[in-house]
Formats: structure tokens, C-alpha cells, sequence
């Protein structure tokens, strides 16, 4: 296909999905280590994370975000690792903000919250999302295995709804036997605050965190939890391809979603691209493989010949991974959720 004939708005994979999403992963750094994306035993002191040149600069990531926006491209998550470890990333965001028409956002543990909410609305992010999977203390921070307390959290979750950072989701993964027990105190305490909880089934992302089915607590019990308590209803998609099935509460209590890529696959509807902070681009959250465009960047490309590999990339995309997902693909040497963000 020639990049002068394409319209770029039409472009799409081998299963007609159009590309709407760029989840772009600023670091593999994080201050936490959740012992289902980064536990200890591989990120420790000797886990060689990227070097600062192997890592795109803000220019190169706005840059490629303009071209994806040519694509159609409407939403674009900022990740990590997490993202506000890194250096000046406020500034990356007012870049990023110019690009016209863009719900501009950030999945982020919280922790550096009460410092930069009101930094990051100025610089135009929109929202934020906060990943909280607990609120009794003895859970959380065995989940987060660096002792970091809930309190700390909610005060993040605070000073981005003072600085009008919203709606504010929260997303909780949730693991067998380990924060079963916190499905109800969140769902009551976030009901109260009015934050937008989201539950999301554990995932056999990467290759480390020793991942079983048995671990998986399924969508459809966490809303019959919910449910005894606090009547619930199901709610329509809030656009095509929306990630988490939304319930309301019957009495007006606002609404939870819950994330079921393990039991109820939506790969059908899936437009999002991830970008790895070392400008590898990913077309599945489970892929072995990413496509590099930092040499492109780096090797003087104009922006015709990097629209060409964007294409060239998508037009191929099969993925459908949680779809087939079995015994044979839990294995495999799929890249680690701290490269991709979620
Ligand atoms: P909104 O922009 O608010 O609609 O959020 P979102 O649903 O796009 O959000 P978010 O990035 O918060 O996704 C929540 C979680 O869902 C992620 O952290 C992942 O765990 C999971 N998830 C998101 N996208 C995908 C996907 O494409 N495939 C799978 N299997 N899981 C995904
Ligand atoms: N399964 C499900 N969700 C995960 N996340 C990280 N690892 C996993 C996993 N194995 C979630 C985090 C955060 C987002 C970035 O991805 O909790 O909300
Ligand atoms: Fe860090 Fe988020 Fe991974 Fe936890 S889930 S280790 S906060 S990137
Ligand atoms: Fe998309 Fe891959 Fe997730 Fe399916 S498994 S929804 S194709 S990212």
C-alpha cells in the first residue's frame, strides 16, 4: 500500500479494527512492586532497567503521538512503569496536549499525586486513572510489597479530584485469596466518594508473576458480591469497545466496571496500540514481539516513511490473544506489563 493513497482514518488490521488508542509507557521505572507486575524476585537491585538514551525523549514520543493522531488515534493513556517517576513528566504532557481532540489521560499508582495533580492539570491532562487494590493496610501493602500505605493513595486520589482531574476511575486487580475479601469495602467506600471503581481480573501479562486460572476471580462473581449488598444493572458502553462492562447501582449510586479479559475476552472490538517507553510498538498487551521505531526515529525518518511502518504494522495485526488464550500461550516469552503499561 502506498502512504499517498491510504486515507489514514481507514486504516485497519486484519479483523477490519480500527486503531483509536495509544497507551504509551513513559518508563519501565516504578516506586512499587506489585507482585503481580513487578515482583522482587526479578525486578530486585540487579533488574537492569532501560538506560536514559535507550529511552524516547519527549520530543520523539510527541512526535510519533501527532502521527497516530493522523490515524485516527483519539485517545492517548500515558503509562509506565509509572509515569510520574519520570523526570519532568508534566512536561510531557503540556507537549502532548496541543495535539488537537485528544482525550488525554494517565494510569499511575497515585503515590506522586498530591504532588503533581495540580501541575498536570494546568499542563492539560484530562483524567487520571489510580490503581488501588485494597483498603486494609495488611493487604495492600503486600500486594505493593514497598510498604506504601493506603492513606497515601486516597490522598492522591484527592488532590486530583481538587484539581479537577475527572472523572477519577479506580482500578483494582483482583486475586484470589489474596484481596477477595476487599471486593465489598471498596465497592462501599468508593460508592461514597463517587470515583468509578473498576475490577479487573488477574492476567497472565508477561512471564513472571507465576500466573494460574486458579488466581482468577471471575466478573461475573464479583458483580453477584456486589450485587446482594448494593442492587446492580447493567449499563450501556460508554463508546465501541469500551474495556470494562459498566453497572449501575440501582439507587442511583453511581456505577462500577469490571475488566474481564480473562473470562469474557474482548479482542473483537480492540483498537489500542501500546508503545514502549523504548519506542517499541506492541499491537497486543500479550505480545512476544514489539516493532522498534526509535532507530526510524533516530535514523533522520521523515514523517511519511514512519506513517508507512505504522501501517505496514496494523494493516498486518491478527491479535486476538485472550480470545485463544490456553495451557500452550500462558508459557510464552510475552513482554512484562511494566514495559506496556496496562
Ligand atoms: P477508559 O479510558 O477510562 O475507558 O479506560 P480503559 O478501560 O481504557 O482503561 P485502563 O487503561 O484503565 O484499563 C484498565 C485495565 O484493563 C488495564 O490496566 C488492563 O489491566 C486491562 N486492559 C486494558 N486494555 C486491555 C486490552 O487491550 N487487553 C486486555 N486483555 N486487557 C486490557
Ligand atoms: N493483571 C491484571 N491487571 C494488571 N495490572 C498490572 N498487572 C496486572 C495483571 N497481571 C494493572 C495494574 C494497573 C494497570 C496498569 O494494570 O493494577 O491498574
Ligand atoms: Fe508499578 Fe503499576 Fe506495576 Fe504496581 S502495577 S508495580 S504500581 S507499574
Ligand atoms: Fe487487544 Fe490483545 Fe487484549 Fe485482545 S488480548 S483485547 S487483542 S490487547
Amino acid at each position: 500500500m502506498d502512504a499517498e493513497t491510504v486515507n489514514p482514518m481507514n486504516l485497519l488490521d486484519t479483523l477490519n479494527r480500527p486503531l483509536r488508542d495509544l497507551r504509551i509507557s513513559v518508563t519501565d521505572r516504578c516506586n512499587f512492586r506489585c507482585v503481580y507486575c513487578m515482583p522482587k524476585e526479578v525486578f530486585g537491585p540487579d533488574y537492569q532497567f532501560l538506560h536514559r538514551d535507550m529511552v524516547l525523549t519527549f520530543e520523539e514520543i510527541t512526535r510519533l503521538a501527532r502521527i497516530f493522531a493522523g490515524f485516527g488515534v483519539r485517545k492517548i493513556r500515558l503509562t509506565g512503569g509509572e509515569p510520574l517517576v519520570r523526570k519532568d513528566f508534566p512536561k510531557l504532557v503540556e507537549m502532548l496536549a496541543q495535539i488537537p481532540d485528544l482525550d488525554l489521560t494517565m494510569t499511575t499508582n497515585g503515590a506522586l499525586l498530591p504532588r503533581f495533580a495540580d501541575e498536570l492539570k494546568k499542563a492539560g491532562l484530562k483524567r487520571v486513572t489510580v490503581s488501588l487494590d485494597s483498603l486494609d493496610n495488611e493487604i495492600f501493602k503486600a500486594m505493593n510489597d514497598v510498604d506504601f500505605p493506603v492513606e497515601k493513595v486516597l490522598e492522591g486520589m484527592d488532590a486530583a479530584k481538587a484539581a479537577g482531574l475527572e472523572p477519577i476511575k479506580v482500578n483494582m486487580v483482583v486475586k484470589r485469596g489474596v484481596n477477595e475479601s476487599s471486593i465489598l469495602p471498596m465497592a462501599r467506600f468508593f460508592r461514597e466518594k463517587r470515583y468509578i471503581l473498576r475490577f479487573i481480573e488477574y492476567m497472565d501479562v508477561g512471564h513472571t508473576n507465576g500466573w494460574r486460572m486458579d488466581d482468577v476471580v471471575p466478573a461475573k462473581e464479583i458483580v453477584n458480591i456486589i450485587g446482594r449488598e448494593f442492587p446492580l444493572e447493567p449499563a450501556d458502553p460508554n463508546y465501541r469497545g469500551e474495556v470494562a462492562e459498566r453497572w449501575s447501582y440501582k439507587d442511583g449510586g453511581g456505577e462500577i466496571g469490571v475488566i474481564a479479559s480473562v473470562t469474557q475476552a474482548f479482542c473483537r472490538d480492540c483498537h489500542r496500540a501500546r508503545l514502549s517507553a523504548e519506542g517499541k510498538l506492541y499491537t497486543c498487551l500479550f505480545a512476544v514481539k514489539g516493532h522498534d521505531f526509535r532507530e526510524l526515529l533516530r535514523n533522520g525518518a521523515s514523517d511519511e516513511e514512519i506513517s508507512h511502518k505504522i501501517e505496514s504494522v496494523w494493516s498486518k495485526r491478527a491479535d486476538r490473544y485472550s480470545e485463544i488464550r490456553s495451557e500452550n500461550t500462558v508459557p510464552l516469552p510475552k513482554v512484562e506489563m511494566s514495559h506496556i503499561g496496562g
